[in-house]
């Protein structure tokens, strides 16, 4: 059982990056609103993250990111970081509205000069720049407007799009359109517990169907402008277990599952919303009028990202609304979970690699999320962490029987270089490989980032 990778009597498996060959690519991962902080310097506008924080009650601890790591003045020291580290790649986000502070229309040269200053550090580092363009810090001008729930999302994206294609392209060839379209607009637009804090379907529904053909249309532009350009999105997903087998609950773990694992990809993959199984879904049409839609929400993307951080089991539950399902929690089904009480499950991470790289249209995987939170604490100058190295082993050895049965899966990035601004969770909720004392600013790197640079160099 890969939980448990060797049992008492054999020796533990050695396990190397060289395992995956010369040319997998190891990365880490951060997020401008998460890190960079200067939220109102050097011309940058209001996201709709900025203004949530301030609204009473949305973040645990009232945390807000206006300063969150200082990645802004401090990127080339995080990022010399990442290099002794030993990873290849540095996956980080540009923030829409450091670049344009209105959402559309003027551009803030600063913000421009600053991820040039940045991708070219990373060239000069040697670590390959994968840019996320979208990941979740829309421009507080363009919510007002309507946000995601607006026609006019295609417009402004675009806009958005072709601006950093053009600045960045000749330097950036590996690129990611959105980060979890299902997770911005549910948590943003339906449940109302992540920015710009909407609910109910006439939100969601419109949300979902402009994420779906902007990020196809994203796919394009950068195609059009970018040569030799290497172009992807990323995709949260979930393995879902019905609680029992009574035939409620099976239909339950199935509606849910569409959501979580199906809404997203198969129109990118050109089959469009998946609706036969779920009425609801039907409403998408009245957005959807034409196949013309449906042509445009598909692109053929390089890449797939694959982001899993916990498997659900649910049960039927008629009282609430859409899905009819509610979620048994790990820590009431008694299993190993982080701080964050997600379910720890690596067979569940390599069924759910199995499933996507069986997708027709998918030609490559790359896991550009993955990682845990816990209750780090520094004590005496030293991180200890010894349940974040168990899981990443457990995932890497699951992730490597995935692939060598198979599975195209080119890449792992791990969330996240370093503790940093955790969305509703604020700043307790750790997922780093350094920790960081958000009163000093002062990192250390845990235990866990030294096992990683030993796992990489084979030491
Ligand atoms: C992902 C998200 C990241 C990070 C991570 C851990 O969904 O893309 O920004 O927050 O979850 O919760």
């Amino acid at each position: 059982m890969i939980n448990h990778p060797h049992p008492p009597d054999t020796p533990p498996q050695r396990l190397t990056a060289s395992l995956f060959g010369p040319d997998f690519l190891w990365g880490t991962v951060l997020a401008a609103a998460q890190n960079e902080g200067a939220w109102n310097s050097y011309g940058k506008g209001a996201s709709i993250w900025d203004n949530f924080a301030r609204r009473q009650g949305k973040i645990k601890g009232a945390d807000k990111p206006t300063v969150a790591c200082d990645f802004y003045h401090r990127y080339k020291d995080d990022l010399l970081l990442a290099k002794a580290l030993g990873f290849k790649v540095f996956r980080f986000s540009i923030s829409w509205p450091r670049i344009l502070p209105e959402g559309t229309g003027r551009v803030n040269k600063e913000g421009i000069a600053f991820y040039h200053r940045l991708i070219d550090e990373c060239l000069k580092l040697g670590l390959v720049p994968y840019v996320t363009l979208y990941h979740w810090d829309l421009p507080a001008a363009l919510e007002k407007e309507g946000g995601w729930t607006s026609h006019l999302m295609i417009r402004w994206f675009s806009r958005y799009v072709t601006l950093c294609a053009e600045e960045y392209g000749g330097k950036v060839k590996d690129w990611i359109v959105l980060n979890e379209p299902f997770g911005f607009t549910t948590l943003g637009y339906m449940l109302g517990r992540h920015a710009p804090g909407k609910t109910g379907l006439s939100n969601w529904l419109p949300a979902i169907h402009n994420a779906a053909l902007a990020q196809a249309e994203g796919g394009r532009i950068l195609r059009k402008i970018v040569a030799g350009a290497h172009i992807g999105t990323s995709f949260s997903c979930s393995e879902v277990m019905p609680h029992t087998d009574s035939p409620e609950d099976q239909q339950a773990a199935k509606r849910l599952d569409i959501l979580l694992n199906r809404l997203f990809i198969e129109p990118t993959l050109g089959n469009g919303f998946p609706r036969e199984d779920f009425r609801l879904l039907e409403k998408l049409e009245l957005h959807n009028k034409s196949w013309k839609y449906t042509e445009r929400m598909q692109f053929d993307f390089d890449f797939i990202g694959i982001q899993n951080y916990f498997p659900v089991v649910v049960r039927y539950n008629p009282l609430i609304p859409i899905v009819q399902a509610s979620e048994v929690k790990a820590r009431n089904r008694k299993v190993p979970c982080t701080a964050m009480g997600w379910e720890i499950n690596a067979d569940s991470f390599y069924r759910i690699l199995k499933r996507f790289s069986l997708y027709e249209g998918v030609k490559e995987i790359i896991v550009t999320e993955g990682g845990a939170a816990f209750k780090d604490e520094r004590v005496n100058g030293a991180v200890s962490d010894p349940q974040r190295i168990d899981y990443f082993r457990d995932y890497l050895l699951a992730m490597l029987r995935a692939r060598d049965e198979g599975a195209n899966i080119t890449g792992y990035f791990a969330w996240t270089l370093m503790d940093n601004f955790e969305w509703a969770e604020g700043y307790k909720a750790r997922f780093g490989l350094i920790y960081v004392d958000f009163k000093t600013q002062l990192r250390t790197i845990k235990d866990s980032g030294y096992w990683f640079r030993d796992f990489l160099s084979g030491h």
